[in-house]
């Protein structure tokens, strides 16, 4: 029996990767997303995996969509926390809203992913869970108090749900990718990603979405089961936590 797995922010960058691998490697996969229906249908027509669109800074909207989800599919045994954005700036000049729409979109939607589903998860004694945090939240960066802090709590959420889990046969871990070819970093202004940033990384080049996928893979599988409450750094040498 194929085990099911869904990857939030699954259609494009860093996420599209997660849901393509974790569907090489033998699982049944759906892919979430919220605003970009062009993207999640060329997605679906050029992979075969269902999108299934909601608002995971939403509570409800996670419930409505995971139910769609065990309906359509199978209930989730396998949950990526990936969606995420930012809403960069200096603190001087970064607007409530900019937080808020960080913190809601990276953090507060981890609590409503993984509220919606626990309770599966513990009735059959399996889950594994991964949230995709970042370098960021590791070592914090200037522009980003807003990102660092999201992604800095769901380290702290990762250890404290594992512990949770651990009895019930959950596992939950983190990944921290370092600057990853994606979108999100290509947004970063071209000066910056070239003076400041690239030289920062050891190996001399950004991550690609396919590396942390890997990772993905690895800590979702069967054979994962001691790992829970782990912080697995990829990120080419530029931080280590
Ligand atoms: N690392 C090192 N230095 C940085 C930096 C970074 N990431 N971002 C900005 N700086 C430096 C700039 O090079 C600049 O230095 P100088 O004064 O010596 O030229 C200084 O900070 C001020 O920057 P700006 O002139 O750009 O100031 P601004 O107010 O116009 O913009 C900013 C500030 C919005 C933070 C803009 O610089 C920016 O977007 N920086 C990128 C921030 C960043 O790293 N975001 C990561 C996005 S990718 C991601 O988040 C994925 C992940 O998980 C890793």
């Amino acid at each position: 029996m194929q085990r099911m797995a869904l990857v939030t922010g699954g259609t494009r960058g860093i996420g599209r990767a997660i849901s393509v691998a974790l569907t090489g490697a033998g699982y049944r996969v759906a892919a979430n997303y919220v605003g970009n229906d062009e993207a999640a249908r060329s997605f679906t027509r050029e992979t075969g995996i269902p999108a299934f669109r909601f608002d995971v800074a939403d509570f409800d909207s996670c419930e409505v969509g995971v139910k769609q989800i065990a309906g359509q599919l199978a209930p989730i045994e396998i949950l990526i926390n990936n969606a995420g954005i930012t809403r960069d700036g200096m603190l001087h000049k970064m607007t409530p809203q900019q937080w808020q729409e960080v913190i809601a979109t990276d953090l507060t939607s981890c609590f409503n992913m993984c509220r919606v589903v626990i309770e599966h998860m513990r009735e059959r004694g399996f889950g594994r869970i991964v949230n995709i945090s970042s370098i960021n939240g590791q070592k914090g960066q200037m522009g980003q108090v807003n990102y660092s802090a999201a992604k800095a709590g769901e380290l702290g959420f990762t250890k404290a749900l594992a512990q949770e889990g651990a009895r019930a046969g959950i596992t939950v871990n983190a990944i921290c990718p370092g600057y990853v070819n994606t979108e999100m970093v290509q947004a970063v202004p071209k000066d910056v990603l070239e003076k400041s940033i690239l030289p920062q990384i050891p190996i001399g080049r950004l991550g690609e979405p396919e590396e942390i996928a890997r990772c993905v893979v690895f800590l979702a599988s069967d054979d994962a089961g001691l790992i829970t409450g782990a912080t697995l750094t990829a990120n080419g040498g530029q931080y280590f936590a």
